[in-house]
Parts: C-alpha cells; sequence; structure tokens
C-alpha cells in the first residue's frame, strides 16, 4: 500500500515534465521499489490506451482521482492481485470525498472493460500506447516497415551484456552463465538475459568481464570492422555514462578523450573505466566548442549526440508522454552545432561516427545530408540503422571519411 503513494508522486511529476528515470533514482533505496516501478512503467506504458478508458467512462475527474484511476486500470488489467484487493486499495487512499467515485469508476471498468479493449484494438495509438504524431511521421518515413517499430516498442527492455574482450570471450562467459543457471539468448555473438538482474548478481561484473550495454549499441565495434577502421587516437564527444568508449577501448589499443558536458555523468565514465581496467583522459567540456581541446587531432570522432530518444521507448516510455515534434527540430539543431565544430578535430582520412538513439530521419539520414551539404570532405561511407526487437532498442550510426579537396 506504501506504494501508492510513491507511485502518484512520480507521476505527478512525470506529468510535470520530469525524467522517468531520474524521478525513479530518488527511490532506488526504497524496500518497495519493485511494486514502485511495476506500477509507474505500467501506467506510463499504457498511458493512451488508460486514458481512452477512462475517459470512455467519465469525463469529469480531478487530478488526483486520475491518477488513482491510471493506477487501478492498470492493475486490474496486468497484475496478480485479485480485482477486489485492487479496487479496495484504490478506495482505501483516496480522499474521503472520492471514495465513492474511485470504487464506481473502477467497477464500471470491470464491467465494460471487454467492449472497450475491442475499440482500442482498432486505433494503432491505443493498441500500442504511441501518440499519432509520431504514428505519422513513421508511416511517412518507413512506410510498410512502420508496425515494426510500433511493435518493437511494446517488448519489455531487453538486458544486453557486452564481453569485456579484454578479460574473456564471449564463449567463455557464456559457460559462467551456464553454471550460474542465467538464462540468456545469443545474437550475431551478443548476449541478451532473459530476466534483467541486480548488477551484484551478475557473474563477474565486479571485476570487470561484462557490462550492461543494449545490443544495438554493441554493434558499434562490428560497424568499425566492417568498414577497416582501426583507430589509433579517438575522442568521444558525448561519452557519459562511457558504454561506447568502453567498448572501443576493449577492442582497439588506442588513446581516448572522453567528453561530455554534464559534469556529474563524468563519474560513471571513471566508475566504468576503473571497472574494466581501462584507461581515458576523460574532461567536461562542450562538443560545440572547443574550449577543452588540446588541438591534438584524431583519427575517430565519435558523436553519440543528444537525441530524441526515441528509439529507446520503450526503455524510458515517458518519451511518448513528454516528448514533441519541437524537441526533435531543436535536437537536430544541437546535433549540428555539434558536428561542425568537432569536424575541426578530425584529421584528414579520419572518420567521425555519428550515432544517435533517434527513430526519426531528421536527426539521422536527413541530417547527414544536411551536413554533406554544409561541410567540406564529407564523405559517407556506411550506414547502419536497427529497428527495435525483442533483444535490442533502435539505434542509427553512420561513418564519414574526411578526405582532403
Ligand atoms: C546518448 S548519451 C551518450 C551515451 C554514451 N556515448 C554511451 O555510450 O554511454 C549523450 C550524452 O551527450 C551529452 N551531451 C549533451 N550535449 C553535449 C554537448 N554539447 N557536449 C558534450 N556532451 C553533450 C549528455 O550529457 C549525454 O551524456
Amino acid at each position: 500500500m506504501d506504494e501508492y503513494k510513491s507511485v502518484i508522486n512520480i507521476l505527478t511529476n512525470v506529468y510535470n515534465g520530469k525524467n522517468l528515470s531520474e524521478e525513479l533514482s530518488n527511490y532506488k533505496n526504497e524496500n518497495n521499489i519493485a511494486k514502485i516501478k511495476f506500477l509507474v512503467y505500467g501506467v506510463i506504458r499504457n498511458y493512451f490506451s488508460i486514458n481512452f478508458y477512462i475517459e470512455n467512462i467519465t469525463k469529469n475527474i480531478s487530478k488526483k482521482d486520475l491518477l488513482l484511476a491510471q493506477i487501478g486500470i492498470f492493475e486490474l488489467n496486468e497484475s496478480n492481485k485479485p480485482e477486489y484487493a485492487v479496487v479496495n486499495n484504490l478506495v482505501d487512499i483516496s480522499n474521503v470525498s472520492s471514495k465513492k467515485f474511485i470504487n464506481w469508476l473502477l467497477r464500471e471498468y470491470q464491467r465494460n472493460s471487454e467492449l472497450l479493449k475491442k475499440a482500442v484494438e482498432k486505433n494503432y495509438s491505443l493498441k500500442y500506447n504511441i501518440p499519432n504524431w509520431i504514428i505519422d511521421i513513421l508511416k511517412k518515413q518507413y512506410k510498410k516497415e512502420y508496425k515494426i517499430f510500433l511493435e518493437g516498442f511494446n517488448f519489455h527492455p531487453a538486458f544486453g551484456l557486452r564481453v569485456n574482450n579484454r578479460n574473456k570471450s564471449v564463449q567463455e562467459y557464456l559457460l559462467i552463465l551456464d553454471n550460474s543457471g542465467i538464462n540468456y539468448k545469443v545474437i550475431t555473438n551478443k548476449i541478451c538475459l532473459n530476466q534483467p538482474l541486480n548488477i551484484k548478481d551478475i557473474p563477474n561484473f565486479s571485476i570487470g568481464d561484462v557490462s550492461i550495454q543494449d545490443i544495438a549499441a554493441q554493434y558499434l565495434v562490428d560497424f568499425l570492422n566492417k568498414n577497416n577502421v582501426i583507430p589509433r587516437k579517438v575522442i568521444d564527444a558525448c561519452a557519459a555514462p562511457g558504454g561506447k568508449a568502453c567498448q572501443i577501448l576493449e577492442n582497439y589499443n588506442c588513446e581516448l578523450i572522453a567528453l561530455d558536458i554534464n559534469n556529474n555523468r563524468l563519474e560513471k565514465i571513471n566508475q566504468n573505466l576503473n571497472r574494466l581496467n581501462l584507461k581515458a583522459t576523460v574532461l567536461v567540456g562542450d562538443a560545440g566548442n572547443k574550449n577543452w581541446w588540446n588541438k591534438e587531432k584524431v583519427d575517430l570522432v565519435v558523436a553519440d549526440v543528444p537525441c530524441s530518444a526515441s528509439g529507446t521507448i520503450k526503455r524510458n516510455p515517458d518519451i511518448k508522454i513528454n516528448r514533441s515534434y519541437n524537441d526533435v527540430l531543436k535536437f537536430v539543431e544541437t546535433q549540428r552545432k555539434i558536428i561542425l565544430n568537432m569536424w575541426e578535430c578530425l584529421e584528414y582520412n579520419g572518420f567521425l561516427l555519428y550515432i544517435t538513439c533517434s527513430i526519426f530521419r531528421e536527426e539521422n539520414q536527413d541530417n547527414l545530408l544536411w551536413f554533406r551539404e554544409n561541410i567540406k570532405g564529407f564523405n559517407i561511407i556506411d550506414e547502419l540503422q536497427i529497428y527495435p526487437t525483442e533483444y535490442n532498442d533502435s539505434l542509427y550510426y553512420a561513418l564519414v571519411k574526411k578526405i582532403a579537396l
């Protein structure tokens, strides 16, 4: 029962524009964090259909009662609590003046749910719980393939593990998982666990044999190798928390500057480097200017730029509620500023690896074309777009060579 208060606080803050992961991190030491997460993620993932159910029952509802109704309907649909207990619990925590109303609303939902669910099936925004503005763009940009995204975004977030090549091979680590009775899938030599685990339960995590990283992000090294890029000097321009920087250091003998604008997130890079026994120069700075730069050009700039993160909707479902198309356009501006600036840190015949976890062409293919038109010697070598599946998020990679004209 205690969890309801926390869930109501978190949902209220997210509806006011706060970031869901950050809000949840304030509760990470609570005993009932698993229940809190179950309810918060559940309501936000199913936000559009739940609101449709409520609107069909009543048009007149206070903000507080709306939250209780959302939680109640999610629990009635998805939890294994008996239905009478769900209704009783929510009535118990309602204000005195709302008890009758919440009881009526949830009972009304129970009576009509079959019919309402049929109506939801007919509307993709409700069925997949994705806002119409995203569906419209997906249809325009991906034609028939747009449904791959809608379906991909409705899986539970996958739990990828990246094996540190400097310590173990994937095969060696799989034996450790087998011996620990941990179930997994292997996809193109990358590991996805069947169930998420706490860090302390991941075998050999603390000694740096593995890191948590989505499979889509693990394609970085395959993509570089496929194009025969073997970096010696690297700047990772948007590096925190250091997933891709560490992956590069695990696979290539190179020097690396890990830059990020967010000082608080630098600590995460350092923790990862220490745990994995890797070395890099970690700097705070804005990749949109060169105040931090030592004027030494490099042969690889990795720009895993700030973006709409729309490819990670299943992991960050608040994006569906709080992001708009205008945000996408603002990210495009930042991305352009970063690439225009970082281009000058690259030596001739060096490579830019541009990465986003966005599904929108504006931040990906269209941006690349803009760069090609506006930057001299911008020679696009290869692109890779990974669609969301049960096992991975969606990611976009582009490799560009800087040629002298
Ligand atoms: C997608 S995340 C990077 C993830 C990271 N590459 C990894 O694999 O772990 C984007 C990062 O860009 C940083 N960032 C945003 N604007 C920036 C800027 N102007 N200069 C440098 N870093 C920036 C954010 O703080 C955030 O850590």
